[in-house]
């Protein structure tokens, strides 16, 4: 069975994107992260913690500071990129295809009146920069969405200085083929077309001019994230008056079983990854 029975589009990714921003922020995290969680040790449940430590690692990875010119790529609802601002007191555009996700984020923004960041609507595979802008790309969870990755990595190339800093977390898909039961609860329940296993994504970056300094296979902190989503999805499923959020809430839990399940069965991964832009080929 192939990975998916129809292939997403932008639009179909946009459209899911837009439409699940208050569900998600009703339990998931009210600031708006979606990312996965880098927990501390095999049966931590914070989730919060956990997320904020992706975001810590990655910063301390791609060795960010406040010289730094960061792009965010699928950027949401603006969390990481605030972070890097408000800690590293770096510079940066977040660009997001949720135009309701960027909305959220300039709101959040507003408040922050001393970061010098923005955020803008747009796609990965159609970035609104210059070429040689950027000193980081930067991106959590993201890519995996793009159809067109050869294009975003073409893209994320082009914002790049020489030598510049690619450093990401994205979901990998270990094996060539899916299961049925795997595409229809993890891949297509996020319109999620495929993507790259742990060494798949390191020859693609490679041989589109990438050198590889940091890669790691974390597919057990994802295992986590769904383990304490599903079960903080469950419990605030009982307390919750409205019907039509109280059975999202149970299916996204249900979908979360699905997830450890296809994590297990190597169906679906999470890994970190830091590249240098090569200065010549
Ligand atoms: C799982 S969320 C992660 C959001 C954010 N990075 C975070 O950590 O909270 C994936 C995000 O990627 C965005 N996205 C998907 N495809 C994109 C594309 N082609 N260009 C830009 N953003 C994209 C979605 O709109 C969504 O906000």
């Amino acid at each position: 069975m192939s990975v998916a029975s129809r292939a997403y589009t932008e639009q179909d990714v946009e459209d899911f994107f837009d439409k699940t921003l208050h569900n998600y922020l009703s339990f998931w995290d009210t600031d708006g992260v979606l990312h996965t969680g880098y927990f501390a040790d095999g049966n931590a449940d914070d989730y919060h913690a956990a997320a904020a430590h992706t975001s810590a690692v990655l910063a301390a990875e791609a060795m960010i500071d406040s010289s730094s010119h960061v792009l965010d790529v699928g950027s949401g609802c603006g969390n990481f990129l605030m972070y890097l601002a408000g800690h590293f007191d770096c510079s940066g555009e977040g660009l997001d295809l949720s135009e309701q996700r960027v909305r959220f984020a300039m709101a959040r923004l507003a408040g922050e009146k001393s970061l010098r960041i923005t955020f803008r609507h747009g796609s990965a595979t159609q970035m609104p920069y210059q070429a040689s802008t950027f000193t980081h790309v930067v991106s959590q969870d993201s890519l995996c969405l793009v159809p067109d990755k050869p294009r975003s990595h073409a893209e994320i190339m082009r914002v790049l200085v020489p030598g510049g800093i690619f450093a990401f977390t994205d979901f990998l898909q270990p094996k060539k083929q899916v299961s049925e039961r795997a595409r229809k609860h993890v891949y297509d329940r996020v319109r999620w077309n495929g993507g790259y296993s742990f060494i798949g994504y390191q020859e693609a970056l490679d041989s589109r001019g990438f050198e590889i300094m940091v890669a790691r296979n974390l597919s057990g902190h994802l295992r986590q994230t769904y383990r304490v989503l599903g079960k903080t999805a469950e419990e605030r499923a009982e307390s919750v008056p409205d019907l039509t959020a109280r059975n999202w809430m149970l299916a996204f839990a249900d979908s979360c079983r699905e997830m450890q399940v296809a994590i297990d069965d190597e169906e679906f991964g999470w890994g970190i990854f830091v590249a240098r832009k090569r200065t010549r080929a």
